[in-house]
């Protein structure tokens, strides 16, 4: 009784599990979640191992059945699995229309079905259950790949609903461009020879000897027609495909029934624009007479029936030479090796280069310079090389590493550990000033009002802006050379420029566009260095101590105030009157990062009169940078008065009261740190 309660116990599973199986793979629309699933099949397993010899082949948990074998068996198809004559024009479409109505009397509709890229299967069901599933083969006898077959989740085991004693069906398995893509990365990473296309993929996949190899890669099927039947009326290609869904296989949604051959020719236009967009290759249309009688009627001619045609799209696949590889710089500093290759038509159109990513994707592909390679141009526009010809390679091939200076400007490139871009870390390189310009003007950063990237762009063009301290050093004149600035144009950036000189430190820090140092970083940066110079001399020790601050910003932070060439920049802010320091409470030692007592740290100063060095506003800022409390009137509080030209009554007051009162060369004197 116990065994009884079992076996229903799993027939129900099993019921619940098909179905499920059935409404993911099939449909491509599950009722349950994966948890549930997984629930589901845990429960049977559990089952099936207290109850062995209840376990039934055709059972979900017995998908990977089966030890690795030595070779695959022989299978003779009942009826061949006849091939192809293909069209490429529209001309041999209305021949091979003209040629059916010459043979038949009576007018004919026709099916279309995607011609999908991949590889002919056959599979035999007695009494429902899959027995045999093989290749293709010569057409007349293929590979017994049953095992193999059988992992592919959307071949049902079990048929559903009424099915017939006997029946052999076939379609086309094949990989998805995803799977595809995830295979060859895998592949590459760990060295193992790259697949050229989806359907090399597939074919390799189902001719594993270990079926656990063939269920790891994804494989999937569409089902298209039906080889041998017993106990079937069917009169029509869409009745046959009518069948097929019933059984619970999985047929192309995009198939369709034709009236005509204009509507056929309609169909394989539409179906050409949409095959960027399908997951999977298509390589044409197979147009296939819809009435099944007259399939017996116009018979075949040597291995092709009279009755189907195949439009062929032009190949998204060629192979061609690699001249040379480069490397390219784009506007954020990334660096693209790009192959540059002997040019050849593929799908279409002339590619003559292709691009490889980054050092990553060139090592795994391991392409050099003198390969074959392939080429191909599909589910995107841009065109790809798939891998190299290996067998064609000489000894003449040379390997191309990426250079560990940039380019344009000669800087050192760097590649941030974990990740794939390598980058010029030189703040002045031409091919990224106009971006590092836009980042520097823009909201967060030194916002400065006007400077968006057309002007960037126009600076940089004309050689106003060689880096981004150039912007303080532009003149009227230069400014009104420039196209479509207006005198106004020109006096509100020169006033949005001059504004921006008092942004807080952190936001100079975020607007040097150094890797990684976004907005909040570089308010922690400010907040925990006070000045530039501080930052500027930073050990990895400290930088690595500040909240926020890990190892990648350490290293990119490092990195960017080692280069010369932004020591510079910084160095030219600086001269600008850019400020580069925090206003200060009290002292500005922090753990001890800050050694230098300043003459004005802790200090409390007022400025008056004109100066002739800075602007009132600029001495300020100087003053606040090292240490100071910039008030606007004089007190018994006071320090300092540092007077200019002029002095009004703030240096009346200072006399009254005793304050000390020091000239414009005092301020830049003990500003430099030269003490009293
Ligand atoms: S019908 C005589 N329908 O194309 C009938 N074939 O060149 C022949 N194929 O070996 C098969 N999608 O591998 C048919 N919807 C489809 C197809 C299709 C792809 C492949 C199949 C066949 C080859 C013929």
């Amino acid at each position: 009784m116990l065994k009884e309660e079992a076996r229903q116990d799993i027939a129900n599973l099993i019921d619940k599990i098909r179905y499920h199986d059935y409404r993911y793979y099939v449909l491509d629309s599950p009722e349950i979640t994966d948890a549930e699933y997984d629930g589901l099949m845990a429960e049977l397993k559990a089952l099936e191992e207290a109850h062995p010899d209840l376990v039934d082949d055709s059972s979900p948990t017995q998908r990977v059945s089966g030890s690795p074998s030595e070779a695959f068996g022989q299978v003779e198809h009942r009826t061949p699995l006849l091939s192809l004559d293909n069209a490429t024009t529209k001309e041999e479409l209305v021949d091979f229309d003209q040629r059916i109505k010459r043979l038949l009397a009576n007018p004919v509709s026709y099916v279309v079905e995607p011609k999908i890229d991949g590889l002919a299967v056959s599979l035999t069901y007695e009494n429902g259950v899959l027995v045999r599933g093989a290749t293709r083969g010569d057409g007349e006898r293929g590979e017994d790949i049953t095992t193999n077959l059988r992992t592919i989740n959307s071949i049902p085991l079990k048929l559903r609903g009424d099915v017939p004693p006997i029946v052999e069906v076939r379609g086309e398995a094949y990989m998805d461009r995803v799977a595809f893509a995830e295979l060859n990365r895998h592949r590459g990473e760990s060295g193992a020879p790259l697949f050229a296309n989806p359907r090399n993929a597939a074919a390799g996949s189902l001719r594993q000897l270990d079926p656990a190899v063939t269920a790891s890669r994804r494989l999937n099927v569409f089902m298209y027609a039906i080889g041998y039947y017993e106990g079937l009326e069917i009169a029509t290609q869409w009745q046959v495909l009518r069948h097929l869904t019933d059984w619970g296989f999985r047929v192309n949604p995009l198939i369709e029934r034709s009236e005509d051959i204009d509507a056929v020719w309609g169909y394989c236009v539409v179906m050409e624009s949409k095959r960027n967009e399908l997951i999977y290759d298509i390589d044409g249309v197979v147009v296939k007479v819809d009435d099944l009688a007259a399939h017996a009627k116009l018979g075949a001619t040597g291995r092709s029936p009279r009755w189907a045609i195949a439009f062929k799209y032009p190949a998204e696949e060629a192979t061609t030479i690699v001249r040379d590889i480069i490397v390219q710089v784009g506007r954020t500093g990334a660096l693209t090796p790009l192959a540059i290759l002997e040019p050849v038509v593929v799908a279409g159109s002339t590619v003559s280069r292709a691009t490889l990513h980054n050092a990553d994707v060139l090592a795994e592909k391991d392409v050099r310079i003198g390969d074959t390679v392939i080429i191909r141009k599909a589910g995107d526009v841009i065109p790809e090389i798939v891998k190299p010809v290996e067998s064609k390679r000489t000894t003449a091939e040379r390997i191309f590493s990426m250079p560990t200076h940039c380019p344009v400007c000669g800087a050192e490139v760097r590649r941030i550990p974990g990740e794939a871009v390598t980058r010029c870390v030189g703040g002045a390189c031409p091919a990224q000033l106009v971006e590092g310009v836009v980042h520097f003007a823009s909201r967060g950063a030194m916002d400065i009002e006007g400077l968006g990237p057309r002007l960037a762009a126009q600076l940089v063009d004309a050689g106003l802006v060689g880096d981004v301290s150039d912007l303080y050093y532009l003149s009227e004149d230069q400014l009104s050379s420039l196209p479509r600035m207006g005198d106004k144009s020109v006096r509100n950036l020169l006033n949005a420029l001059s504004e921006s000189k008092a942004r807080p430190l952190s936001r100079v820090i975020f607007a040097l566009g150094i890797e990684l140092v976004g907005e909040a970083a570089g308010r922690e940066l400010a907040a925990h260095f006070q000045t530039m110079d501080n930052l500027m001399e930073a050990s990895e020790d400290t930088l690595r101590r500040v909240n926020l601050i890990g190892d990648k910003i350490t290293d990119s932070i490092t990195a960017f105030m080692a280069e010369p060439q932004n020591r510079k920049i910084i160095q030219r802010l600086a001269e600008a009157g850019v400020n580069l320091s925090e206003p200060t409470v009290g002292s500005a030692n922090k753990e001890g990062d800050i050694s230098e007592e300043t003459f004005f740290n802790g200090k409390t100063v007022v400025l008056t009169g004109t100066l002739t060095e800075f602007t009132r506003q600029e001495a300020a800022q100087l003053l606040r940078g090292l240490g100071a409390r910039v008030t606007s009137s004089v007190s018994r509080n006071t320090d300092y008065v540092v007077a200019g030209t002029d002095p009004g009554s703030k240096f009346q007051r200072a006399e009254e009261l005793g304050v000390n009162i020091l000239s414009e060369a005092d301020l830049l004197k003990f500003a430099k740190g030269e003490s009293k």
